[in-house]
Parts: C-alpha cells; structure tokens; sequence
C-alpha cells in the first residue's frame, strides 16, 4: 500500500470512462464497472477515477441525425465524456460470438468525427456465458485498429459468470474475491500503460 501512496502523489489523477456492453439491471458487466469504481476509491488503486458512462439513451447510429458534426444531446454529451477522459474500460458480455449491439452502437458514434476514442489507451472485460467472452473482445480489438484505440495486451481478463465458483449475486455485484484481484490487475496494467502513452 507504501507504493501506491507513492504513486497517488507522484501522478496525476487518470480519468477512466467505462463503457458497459450490457443494458440489463442486474448486468454482471455494470457489476465489474462497480467493483472497479471501489477498488480506485480505496486505496487499493491509487490516481484513477471510473465513471460509469451510460450509454442507454444513445439513439441508433443514422447519420441523418448529424449536422456539420453535430450530434443529438445525448450523443454529444457521450461523446464528451469519452473526449475527456484518460483512457477507457469496455466491460461487456459476448452476443452471439460477437459485440453486443448497444456497444457497438456507442462506438460507432464515438468514431463519427472527430474520432473522440482516436488513441485513447483501453482496456476489456467480459463476463459471459461459455465463451467468457473471448470473441467479443477479439472483435473489440478488430475495431480498435481501425479506430486507433490501443488496447492494453495482458492481462486479458475472461469471465465465465454463470459457472461456479459464484461470482455475482442477484444484482450483479461482484463478490468472489480472484475475480477482484484479477479486475485489480486489469486496471494496474492500464495505469501503467496510460502512464506510458502520456497525455491524450
Ligand atoms: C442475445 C444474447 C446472445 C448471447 N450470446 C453469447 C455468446 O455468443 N457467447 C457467450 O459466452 N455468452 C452469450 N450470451 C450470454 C451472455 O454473455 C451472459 O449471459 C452474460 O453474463 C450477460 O452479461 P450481463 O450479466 O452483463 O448482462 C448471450 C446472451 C444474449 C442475451
């Protein structure tokens, strides 16, 4: 803990915007969102901040809706958020071997220009059925080439959610304890990682 006392006085405060795939209440992805708010309000985590960007009122991606690359309130108000922040956190079930719609969504109104994700540092997390989300986060990284997101590469952090040991309960908050150490671990490596890339 000596060290990341050190490191909360030595570096500025990283800005996380996390970015939830799922829409559901009782997400188990908005529940890994939470724990990693926690773990950078404790002082497990030093110099980063998380905020839960919602994507729910996004409108679908048309680009009638866009003038002189102005967008609807609701979009210009994500695409703020995603503007200011140091880096980004994607936690996200797999759909059908791939991004969720809503996601992708978001993104796609991300990459209308300027590309506000344009070399943000980023990291994924999947909590999914058997799968663990592995393909999601292979297509994630695929669209991220073509956005300039550059993904941290380890450690990659797969999550089987329904299998035992139990993992979150009724309301999709994280409670087995690996699990934590692996999200910590995530976060330390996008910290490092941010830290590396400089200001955005
Ligand atoms: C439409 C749909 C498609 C799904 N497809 C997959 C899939 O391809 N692979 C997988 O591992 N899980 C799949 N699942 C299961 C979800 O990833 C899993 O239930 C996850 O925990 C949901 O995340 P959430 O708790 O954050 O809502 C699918 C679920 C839905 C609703």
């Amino acid at each position: 803990m000596a060290e990341e006392e050190a490191h909360r006085e030595a570096k500025p405060t990283i800005r996380v915007s996390a970015i939830c795939g799922s829409l559901r209440r009782a997400s188990a992805n908005r529940g890994l969102i939470r724990a990693a708010m926690e773990l950078c309000k404790e002082t497990t985590i030093a110099g980063m901040e998380v905020e839960d960007v919602d994507i729910t009122g996004l409108p679908f991606v048309n680009t009638d809706l866009e003038s002189n690359s102005t967008y609807p309130p609701a979009v210009e108000a994500f695409r703020k958020k995603i503007l200011e922040a140091d880096c980004v956190l994607f936690a996200s079930p797999e759909y059908n071997y791939s991004i969720p719609a809503p996601l992708k969504n978001a993104i796609d109104w991300a990459s209308r220009p300027p590309n506000v994700l344009a070399d943000k540092p980023a990291a994924i997390v999947s909590a999914a059925g058997g799968s663990a989300g592995k393909r999601m986060q292979y297509h994630l990284r695929q669209v991220g080439v073509f956005l300039d997101i550059h993904f941290i590469n380890k450690p990659e952090v797969f999550i089987l959610a329904h299998q035992p040991p139990r993992k979150f309960d009724g309301d999709g908050n994280l409670i087995d304890p690996e699990t934590k150490e692996r999200l910590r671990e995530l976060l330390l490596s996008l910290r490092a990682f941010t830290h590396r890339l400089g200001p955005s």
